[in-house]
């Protein structure tokens, strides 16, 4: 499991800069270790649904003190997951891609390291355990690969990126469950997630073209193929659960219709989107 250390929440947990200043190397390396065993521990309480460490219910931080983070960033926060590192995990070569790539090699090669790979393995397992259509397992297979390219937008980005190869209630899932997510609707099981209360902020409110695009598809004859996408999208991640491709080798079959040029290379509206994941490295 790998997690994040953020520099800013782990100077001030010593004091500031100026007393992190006046620490030894070894001192500071202790700190840091200690750090990060405490905040992984947070990290699996949360993942388990606990409450923060002390009982007391989590304080999420308000959108304002969430945009404040912004300056002196080293990346924006919807840039691709393929395209930053972190500190604990910098950018390593990539193993090329074979000259016709599939789905499945963009899976293996690619989504493995930044495409939330575990998260929608999970998302689609849960799809199929609670007897979904094909289309709506495919859509949560699917619906948040395109963070290895972008994050900002990922229904829209990750929709368009599939719409030639994909059903169209599938693609039409992907493209809404990024609206949709932000509006709770209990007869069909979704709940506001905690998740986005501690990455948007506690009092965020979704931009007027989220809420119109709510308001858009709650009336479309559509709005569960979304709908089940949201549901079935799993906010804590369980690093205990085992999720393999296996399940969805058949359903890949039936509904992506692969060009035989290799993705990428079959000259379609999208086919750039699939080289820039296939080839992050490429300057221009
Ligand atoms: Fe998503
Ligand atoms: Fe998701």
């Amino acid at each position: 499991m790998t997690f994040e250390i953020d520099r800013r929440a782990f100077i001030a947990s010593l004091g500031g800069a100026a007393a992190v200043a006046g620490l030894s190397h070894e001192a500071r390396a202790d700190a840091l270790e200690d750090y990060a065993i405490r905040k992984l521990d947070d990290d699996v309480a949360m993942a388990q649904g606990q409450n923060a460490p002390g009982g007391q219910p989590e304080k999420f931080p308000t959108a304002a003190e969430i945009e404040a983070r912004i300056d002196g960033s080293m990346n924006r926060r919807g840039v691709g997951n393929l395209f930053t590192g972190t500190a604990n995990r910098p950018i390593m070569r990539l193993e090329p891609m074979p000259k016709k790539p599939t789905l499945m090699d963009f899976f293996n090669l690619r989504f493995k390291q930044a495409g939330a790979y575990n998260h929608v393995l999970q998302s689609a397992t849960r799809a199929m355990k609670t007897g979904m259509t094909e289309e709506v397992i495919f859509g949560c297979l699917l619906h948040d690969v395109v963070q290895s390219l972008i994050k900002v937008d990922h229904g829209w980005w990750g929709a368009q990126m599939f719409e030639p190869y994909v059903p169209e209630k599938t693609s039409f899932g992907v493209r809404y469950h990024q609206a949709l997510r932000f509006y709770a609707d209990e007869a069909n099981g979704y709940e506001y997630p905690d998740l986005y209360r501690r990455t948007f902020g506690v009092d965020y409110k979704p931009e007027p073209y989220i809420e119109d695009t709510y308001k858009m598809i709650r009336k479309h004859k559509w709005y569960i193929e979304p709908r089940m996408v949201t549901v079935n999208d799993l906010y804590a991640f369980d690093p205990n659960a085992v999720v393999t491709m296996d399940p969805f080798v058949d359903i890949i079959g039936r509904h992506f219709k692969q060009p035989k040029e290799g993705l990428g290379f079959d000259n379609s509206p999208v086919a750039h989107m699939w080289r820039s994941i296939a080839f992050p490295d490429h300057p221009l």
